[in-house]
């Protein structure tokens, strides 16, 4: 008789597919040399299963803030860093300018800004210079070519105190005049688990739009971030789970917020804390180089 027994920890310790990296929505989760034109994560490059879910999650959200009257202000953000924040914020805007919407993305996630680097835009003048008082509104809105009525506001020259800034009388107002000329302000944010910057904003924001990435972040830390946004009296507008298998053993039909529950604290592939630590390391560089600039 075998004495295999199917209780033991190695077979809960990972799921065959775990093992390998994800395919996920765009077919392969890094390409090697990807430039604006090529990039598969975004815009016109998304495959058709990718785009109908961006779809999907621009009409849900239009139901959840239906006051079409007034500009809505959404952040996008997640518990933990990696989890596709600024992939989402970025389809969610090109979708909603693709359903003639006009759309100002603003790169608020100062510690680590990917998006106008992904999309080939110049990073500077941006938000920090707006509120440091440096640079005028016109001089950091930027243009893209993905579509017409979605405007850029890249997150500028790496400030050493993002979260003051962010929580700062001046982007109150820098919200409020933004929202005179457009329809929708999406803000790409920190993650909450790493950085207070998400939840000093959330107080600014209509809702904030919370991304899971399937397999990776653990039931504790989504706990952990739902209990803080809910102390910073924040409205949670709803999940997105990036990553996920359409079908798969462990948790079924993708997108099931039920279902991400039961499973979905399952140690993804451990790579969490590289990127967690590749915020405290923006962090201290950050502060090496005011220390540099402090001294000359
Ligand atoms: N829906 C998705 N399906 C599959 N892969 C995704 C999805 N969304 C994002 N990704 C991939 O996950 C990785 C991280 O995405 P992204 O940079 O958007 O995350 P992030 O949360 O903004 O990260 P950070 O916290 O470092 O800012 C990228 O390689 C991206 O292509
Ligand atoms: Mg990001």
């Amino acid at each position: 008789m075998s004495n295999h027994n199917s209780n033991q920890p190695e077979n809960y310790s990972a799921a065959p597919e775990a093992a390998e990296p994800k395919k996920g929505l765009f077919g392969r989760d890094k390409v090697a040399e990807t430039t604006p034109e090529n990039d598969p994560s975004y815009g016109k490059n998304l495959s058709f299963a990718a785009a109908e879910a961006y779809r999907l999650l621009r009409t849900n959200l239009m139901f959840a803030l239906p006051d079409e009257q007034r500009c809505r202000v959404i952040g996008v953000t997640s518990a933990n860093a990696g989890e596709g924040k600024s992939t989402t914020a970025l389809n969610l805007a090109y979708m909603l300018a693709e359903a003639d919407k006009s759309v100002i993305l603003i790169e608020a996630d100062m510690r680590l800004p990917t998006i106008s680097k992904r999309l080939g835009l110049k990073p500077t003048p941006g938000l920090s210079n707006l509120l440091a008082g440096l640079s005028s509104g016109r001089s950091v809105t930027r243009k893209t070519d993905l579509e017409e009525k979605l405007t850029v506001i890249p997150c500028g020259d790496i400030p050493p105190n993002p979260s003051e800034l962010l929580g700062s009388e001046q982007m109150k107002t820098a919200i409020e005049v933004f929202s005179q000329s457009t329809d929708f302000i999406i803000l790409d944010l920190p993650p909450i688990n790493e950085v207070s910057d998400a939840l000093v904003v959330s107080r600014l924001v209509d809702g904030i739009v919370m991304i899971v990435r399937q397999n990776y972040s653990s039931r504790r830390a989504l706990a952990e971030a739902m209990r803080q946004l809910e102390q910073a009296n924040a409205k949670v507008l709803g999940f997105v789970m990036t990553a996920a298998n359409t079908m798969n053993k462990w948790s079924g039909y993708k997108g099931s917020y039920k279902k991400y529950y039961k499973y979905g604290y399952r140690y993804g592939y451990g790579y969490g804390y590289g990127y967690r630590s590749r915020y405290s390391q923006a962090a201290e560089e950050q502060k090496k180089a005011e220390n540099e600039r402090m001294k000359s």
